[in-house]
């Protein structure tokens, strides 16, 4: 028996990095996990058969999120993949899906701020605005955001402020969803290995300086924030409402003294 047996979950973003491993732990601990993407049918098919071969249950569903009507085309496929495994209503929604952006405030054009607020904050707003009617008392939000909020990070001014935006979200609407039990929380990842950083990696000695300012001495793995989703989705995250919380082993709290 898994402690989400016969729960629900919608997971933005779920093909690939992150938004899969989130996936692969609520499915793992039997709830049946919708798989958004974008554009990548081939990776959500391949977080799919993941699942299936893990023995949990999942399907994908398309939306291109900064198109216009694509939280109808997510609802739209949401309900019906529910329908098609016999199961109706959410219990958890992982708004995970978002999109980098690099421009210090010179670099930035209108278009490409927009384009990041479309995509990492007004589409997971109205996603849960979209969810709130099929979401059970007792059900789970959990927002994707970035320990970037804390860290001067000018190179990454429009990303900073996106996730920011979306992080302010939680504290608003736990109190409003507070009384069906319903927990909404922010977890801010680190640098974390994904398609998402790939480039950056790639960079000499990159890692090497993210590891150097992380207390926990190295960059952090999709499951690494799979866990802490996964505690906030289930039984024993029911007393956490309103959370920002930090998911980075530590990166940059201050300078390091090795003991
Ligand atoms: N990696 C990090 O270091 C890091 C650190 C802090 C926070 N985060 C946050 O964690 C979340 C996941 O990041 P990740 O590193 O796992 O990213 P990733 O590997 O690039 O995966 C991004 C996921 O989001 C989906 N997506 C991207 N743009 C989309 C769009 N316009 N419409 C619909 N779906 C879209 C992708 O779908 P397709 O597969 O179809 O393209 C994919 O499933 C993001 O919100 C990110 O900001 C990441």
């Amino acid at each position: 028996m898994g402690e989400l047996d016969g729960r629900t979950a919608l997971v933005t973003g779920g093909s690939r990095g992150i938004g899969r491993a989130v996936a692969l732990r609520l499915a793992t601990e039997g709830a049946l996990v919708a798989v958004h993407y974008g554009g990548n049918g081939e990776a959500a098919a391949k977080t799919v058969a993941r699942v299936a071969e893990a023995g949990g249950r999942a399907f994908a569903v398309q939306a291109l999120f900064g198109e216009r009507g694509a939280v109808d085309r997510l609802f739209d496929g949401l309900t019906a993949g529910l329908a098609e495994h016999g199961a109706d209503g959410l219990d958890i929604l992982v708004n995970n899906a978002g999109i980098h952006s690099i421009g210090s405030i010179g670099q930035l054009t209108e278009k490409d701020f927009e384009r990041v607020l479309a995509i990492n904050v007004s589409t997971p707003l109205f996603v849960i605005q979209r969810a709130l009617p099929l979401l059970r008392d007792g059900g789970r939000i959990v927002n994707m955001g970035s320990a970037a909020t804390r860290i001067a990070e000018p190179a990454q001014l429009a990303y900073t402020v996106s996730k920011a935006a979306l992080a302010s979200l939680g504290p608003s609407l736990a109190n409003e969803l507070g009384r069906r039990a319903i927990t909404v929380n922010t977890v801010e990842p680190g640098v974390v290995l994904t398609d998402m950083i790939a480039g950056y990696a790639e960079i000499p000695g990159a890692v090497a300086a993210l590891e150097s300012i992380t207390a926990l001495g190295r960059i952090g793995q999709p499951e690494d924030v799979a866990d802490v989703v996964g505690f906030l989705a289930g039984p024993q995250g029911r007393w956490v409402t309103g959370q920002t919380i930090d998911v980075s082993g530590g990166t940059y709290l201050g300078p390091i003294t090795p003991g």
